[in-house]
């Protein structure tokens, strides 16, 4: 395999940045592209590469299809860019493979969606510091030239710290998150051969797992008369080499909805709460326990010392469910070993791994409680707006992204399941898909069904974007 280029490639492919606490995106909107580009070359020298672990503070950039349009890259180059690319998010057929009808329909999205009256995203820029007073200098920074290089500041989504007071990465329901990730073959140490991932699944230009190499936008080798770019397919210069998609989703997440739903399905006869019960009912719906020990690993009640534990397959542990049911977030979103048709074999986790996320999001809005107790969330006054930012990196974003999220993760037909979605983030839209708010954990004797779920998380705004390498952007401000 050609080792990969790692100057060339943006940061946050090979890292979550997690030694820089505070993070914001910039949504921005190009007004005159001919002052932008001058910006443009300026910051492609400032954005961070895969090469070095960033210091007190990084950024990186990100285009959508529209971005790039502005930009003037012709039409010759935007129709080699993979069609749900330039569809974008929002397209109706693409709405209904995300399940983005009912309160998730782009027309209510806060940016990004369908609403005459919301600005195109442009750009998103990606900014990184250790601590909020760094990326308080930093945002300050790249704004001040906005006008005068002719972009407008569409939004500024802010994060949570990334880390809780006990290091672990939280997200708002209170489990530990972001603890499995594909490894990079030839960019991170190779400790697991099952996670472990070719290049090409999420960096352009190298082969993926079917040896191949994904498909690639190209410009006309006349359109890069100073060779820029590196040589392509068909002659011509290849303008996808060492970049990415970058999948970006508001997901508004209703905490307190969250555990009084679980309070009232796991009540004692008499009406008081069963914390027990309700704790037991939230982790196999997610498929960890709040510690982020898996229910493979720990059935029966969490263990965090090993929470942060990822090498546990299904197939041969639990081929049942009994253990982690087939319909838990985890388990709906990655199933490892266990899609047909030779579950539990070699051949299984190479179906598994053509479609793998490089989930790279943070949190945003402040949690209801600092512990993540639930009891003091159910009595919580102001329940406010939190959730995740939830990005994931691939090279493919309909073999990816879209299909986990539409035939795992809102596929009422899953895994011998047939009429629910996912129980932690699944869409619950009525019509659209039947029946789809329950939740079955499988038992002996009799299988336990937690029935009437409502939907707990709901899509705010959200963007394809293209995530370049950094010739590429160098490329792009070139452009005439
Ligand atoms: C508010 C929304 C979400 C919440 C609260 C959430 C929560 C979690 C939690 C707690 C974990 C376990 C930690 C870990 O295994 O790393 C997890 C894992 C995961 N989630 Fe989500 N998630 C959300 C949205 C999504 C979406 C939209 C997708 C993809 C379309 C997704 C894909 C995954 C994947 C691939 C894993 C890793 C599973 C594994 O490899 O075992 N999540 N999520």
């Amino acid at each position: 395999m050609d080792s990969l280029d790692l100057q060339d490639i943006q940061g946050i492919i090979a890292r979550g940045y997690g030694n820089l606490n505070a993070a914001a995106y910039l949504l921005l909107h190009i007004q005159d592209a001919t002052l932008t580009k001058p910006w443009l070359a300026k910051l492609a020298d400032q954005v961070q590469t895969s090469q070095d672990r960033p210091g007190n503070r990084c950024l990186n950039l990100a285009i959508t299809y529209q971005g790039l349009a502005a930009l003037g890259l012709p039409e010759s180059s935007l129709s080699t860019f993979p069609t749900e690319f330039q569809e974008g998010m929002t397209e109706p057929n693409r709405s209904r493979v995300l399940g983005d009808h009912g309160s998730n329909n782009p027309q209510f999205w806060q940016w990004g969606g369908t609403h005459p009256a919301q600005p195109t995203v442009h750009l998103l820029l990606l900014l990184y510091a250790r601590d909020d007073r760094q990326l308080a200098e930093l945002v300050a920074e790249l704004v001040e030239p906005f006008p005068a290089s002719g972009i407008k500041l569409i939004g500024k989504l802010d994060t949570q710290p990334l880390k809780d007071e006990q290091g672990g990465f939280r997200e708002h329901f209170g489990f530990r998150d972001a603890i499995s990730q594909p490894l990079i073959e030839g960019l991170h140490p190779s400790r697991a051969p099952e996670h472990t991932i070719k290049a090409g699944e999420f960096i352009l230009g190298y082969p993926n797992e079917y040896n191949l190499l994904t498909e690639s936008p190209r410009v006309k080798p006349e359109l890069d008369p100073h060779n820029l770019l590196p040589l392509g397919e068909f002659g011509s210069h290849d303008l996808g080499r060492n970049g990415s998609y970058l999948v970006f989703r508001q997901l508004s997440q209703d905490v307190v909805g969250f555990w009084r739903f679980l309070d009232r399905a796991t009540q004692h006869a008499d009406g008081s709460s069963n914390p027990d019960a309700r704790l037991h009912l939230a982790a196999k719906m997610v498929g960890r326990w709040p510690s982020g020990t898996s229910l493979v690993q720990s059935p029966d009640g969490d263990d965090p010392s090993v929470g942060d534990k990822n090498n546990f397959a299904y197939h041969h542990e639990d081929a049942q469910g009994l253990r982690c049911p087939f319909g838990a977030h985890v388990r709906r979103s990655n199933p490892r070993d266990s899609l047909g048709p030779a579950p539990g074999t070699e051949q299984s986790i190479a179906v598994n791994k053509t479609h793998r996320l490089l989930r790279r999001g943070r949190t945003y809005g402040a949690p209801i409680s600092d512990s993540f107790d639930p009891d003091e969330i159910l009595t919580a006054q102001s329940p406010g707006e939190r959730g995740i930012h939830f990005i994931c990196i691939n090279a493919n974003i309909s073999r990816q992204f879209e299909f986990v999220q539409h035939t795992w993760i809102n596929n009422p037909k899953f895994s011998g399941l047939y009429d629910e979605t996912d129980p932690l983030i699944g869409d619950r839209s009525p019509g659209k898909l039947g029946n789809t708010n329950r939740f079955t954990e499988p038992a002996c004797p009799f299988r336990n069904r937690t029935h009437e779920l409502p939907q707990f998380v709901v899509v705010r705004g959200g963007a394809y974007f293209f995530l370049p390498g950094i010739n590429a952007l160098r490329y792009l401000a070139t452009l005439a």
